[in-house]
């Protein structure tokens, strides 16, 4: 390193708040540090701002009906289509621009540009297929597809004729496909033969078709032929399953009118890790979901529709479908997607799409940034980078060497960092600096965004105040939340409401939504997130179950019981560690530990594979029987145990310990 770059190091490391750029100031969609209060005084109204990015089919006369919480309704009476709003609306003046920019995973492969005319031919033609093979409004039409532009073009069809979606990470298992297809009764799925990982195709038809045999009632199949050859794997294909550029041919030229759906009707269904092993159906609904989606892509992300905007999620998770998808195209801008992995062929590969693209801000998470970080700066330093003017964080707290690691060798120090924390269930972000307004702490998401009323309170519910850790809430409702759990409104409260709510209680004062998130405070009212405080991981940003995971193990033979948690992990943040007891008669060999990693994969997906597995003759358990988490956890992290007292048996710790040590 020469003289100025240590010199530069040493002052960003003592540096502890960053002031937005001025440069990126003078052009920020949101700049003036008055809407904080602009929005409190004028709240639930403040929200028009975000439901006014749209078009409305019929205009809402009402913001919020709060009158039965926590089922809250919002621009109730509107009308709108999703599908209309991300494409029909910008034919005129971008029909000729480009609405998806696809960068496919092999090197030699052309990528794709869809204009939003071309986006909205094939939206259209799609959508008049699938009314043919029966679809409905309301019918859930699932879609189990990786980074290819036709999952995107699925969605919008499927919002155009009013028939919600549920996306499943195409990295997830047969069983997870099928668990889901059975909980919403989804007669459709749409998916492809296969897509490349590090070069090699990779069969995706024969996954998804294991899945279908575990689904409870009949399915029609779109699949879409990603590989070259539509037999690449030799697939026989029945005649509930259509192929996709068939249906598409046979649709040249169709329009379909987008139908008008209320804005409380579902746009889509989106299953996440809850604390039992069954995964919650988020409901997203079509005129809150897309206000908000679209009102934090113009005020954190700073889309405009001259830009090219990179997100690097995938949009099987909530990332993408609310910042790949929705606030993206609703926006008219042009939206990037990624096939294949950040580095195959090599690790340039972000930095030169971004490069090649003139990117102008790029939306990943502190996994890839860690990663990236490892790798070392010689990588971007490569690439001419200088087309970034904002880049952003999601999914997992970053620490704050990451941050200025992102600040300095990505954003040469010129561009903001919004590290935005939100959920699958809030729809879009809540807690995150405002780029054009907010100075910036590394390792702090900053305040809640304005209009959204976040804060850290203890057991009891009372604000804990600057400087201690609690609980993050959030005492108001926001348009972009979750409705309920699909079909389960009990579930709903219990999960989110009960906690810190008066749950018999019809004034919205009474109700307090909890993320199960940990925060601090500080004298700024900025909000440090700590991380999950109930029995969920969060593995490179994936929420994973440990029960998900706990019952898969035990599932496998010869399993006599499993206890998950998460170690620390320099990349993932989170890494699975397994403790499992043996079955009586059963010895701890390598082949049952590839058995249980194996049975992993099979019930979630390789995003769970079990960083170790480590066999015990026991659990450590309180008096009461509860297995103790943490000193498994403190275990996993070689960190010192603390007080073993409570245990039933004290003894079992050290045994672990050698045990987790010679992994
Ligand atoms: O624990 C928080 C963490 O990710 C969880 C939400 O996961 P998921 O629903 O899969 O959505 C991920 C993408 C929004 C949260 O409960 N999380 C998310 N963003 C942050 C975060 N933790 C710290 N800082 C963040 N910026």
């Amino acid at each position: 390193m020469s003289d100025p770059d240590v010199e530069l190091e040493a002052r960003l490391a003592e540096q502890d708040s960053f002031e937005p750029p001025a440069d990126f100031v003078e052009q920020a969609n949101v700049s003036d540090p008055g809407i904080y209060e602009e929005f409190d005084d004028n709240w639930p109204d403040c929200w028009t701002r975000a439901a006014d990015l749209l078009d409305w089919a019929t205009e809402y006369t009402e913001v919020l009906d709060d009158s039965n919480p926590p089922f809250y309704e919002w621009f109730a009476d509107g009308e709108l289509n999703a599908s209309a709003n991300c494409l029909d609306r910008h034919l005129d003046d971008r029909g000729d621009e480009a609405a998806i920019e696809w960068v496919g995973e092999p090197t030699d492969e052309a990528n794709r540009t869809y204009t939003y005319a071309e986006l909205h031919r094939e939206v259209n033609e799609f959508a008049a297929a699938l009314r043919d093979l029966g679809v409905e409004e309301d019918d859930v039409v699932t879609m189990y597809m990786p980074m290819i532009p036709e999952l995107p073009v699925a969605m919008l069809a499927c919002a155009r004729i009013g028939a919600p979606h549920s996306v499943v990470f195409a990295g997830f298992s047969a069983d997870a496909l099928a668990t889901r297809m059975n909980a919403a009764d989804s007669e459709y799925l749409v998916t492809c033969d296969g897509y490349y990982r590090r070069g090699d195709p990779l069969d995706h038809l024969d996954k998804a078709n294991e899945g279908l045999a575990g689904v409870d009632h009949g399915t029609d199949t779109v699949v879409v032929d990603r590989l070259p050859n539509s037999d690449s794997f030799g697939h026989d294909r029945t005649d509930s399953q259509h192929s996709y550029a068939d249906l598409v041919a046979d649709h040249e030229g169709a329009t379909v009118k987008p139908v008008a759906r209320n804005a409380e009707d579902m746009l889509f269904l989106m299953y996440t890790s809850g604390t039992t092993g069954e995964p919650k159906g988020v409901k997203h609904t079509t005129g809150g979901y897309l206000s908000w989606a679209s009102w934090t892509s113009h005020a954190v992300l700073d889309i405009k529709p001259e830009d090219t905007y990179f997100c690097a999620a995938d949009i099987g998770w909530i990332t993408g479908h609310s910042y790949i998808v929705y606030g993206p195209l609703a926006l008219g801008t042009t939206t990037m997607m990624y096939e294949g992995t950040r580095d195959y062929p090599d690790r340039n590969r972000l930095w030169e799409i971004i490069e090649a693209y003139e990117a102008n801000q790029l939306y990943t998470a502190p996994t890839a940034i860690r990663a990236f970080m490892k790798w070392g700066e010689e990588y971007p330093a490569d690439h001419d980078l200088s087309s970034l003017r904002l880049l952003g964080t999601v999914g997992e707290p970053i620490n704050p060497r990451a941050w200025k690691w992102y600040y300095k060798h990505i954003g040469d120090e010129s561009c903001p960092i919004v590290d935005t924390w939100w959920q699958t269930e809030t729809g879009g972000m809540m807690v995150t600096t405002l780029p054009g307004v907010g100075e910036m702490k590394p390792g702090s998401a900053g305040p809640p965004l304005p209009g959204v009323s976040a804060d850290v309170v203890d057991v009891s519910g009372s604000p804990v105040g600057a400087g201690d850790a609690g609980y993050l809430v959030a005492n108001k409702p926001w348009p972009g939340m979750l409705r309920t759990l699909y079909r389960n409104d009990e579930r709903f409260i219990d999960e989110y409401w009960r906690e810190y709510s008066q749950v018999d209680s019809d004034d919205s004062a009474d109700w307090v939504y909890f993320p199960e998130d940990g925060a601090k405070l500080d004298e700024d009212g900025y909000i440090t997130v700590l991380g999950r405080v109930d029995d969920v991981l969060n593995v490179s940003g994936h929420r994973l179950g440990t029960m998900e995971l706990e019952s898969a193990i035990v599932g496998v033979e010869g399993v006599a019981e499993a206890a998950v948690v998460g170690g620390d992990h320099e990349i993932k943040g989170e890494a699975v560690y397994a403790y499992v007891i043996t079955e009586e008669g059963y010895e701890e060999t390598e082949g049952l530990r590839d058995r249980i990693i194996e049975g992993v994969e099979d019930a979630i997906g390789p995003i769970a594979r079990p960083e170790a597995v480590i066999f015990t003759p026991e659990l450590p358990k309180t008096r009461s029987g509860k297995i103790m988490r943490r000193l498994l956890e403190d275990i996993a992290n070689g960190d010192d145990l603390g007080d073993t007292s409570t245990l039933r048996n004290p003894d079992v710790v050290t045994d672990i310990q050698s045990r987790a040590g010679g992994d």
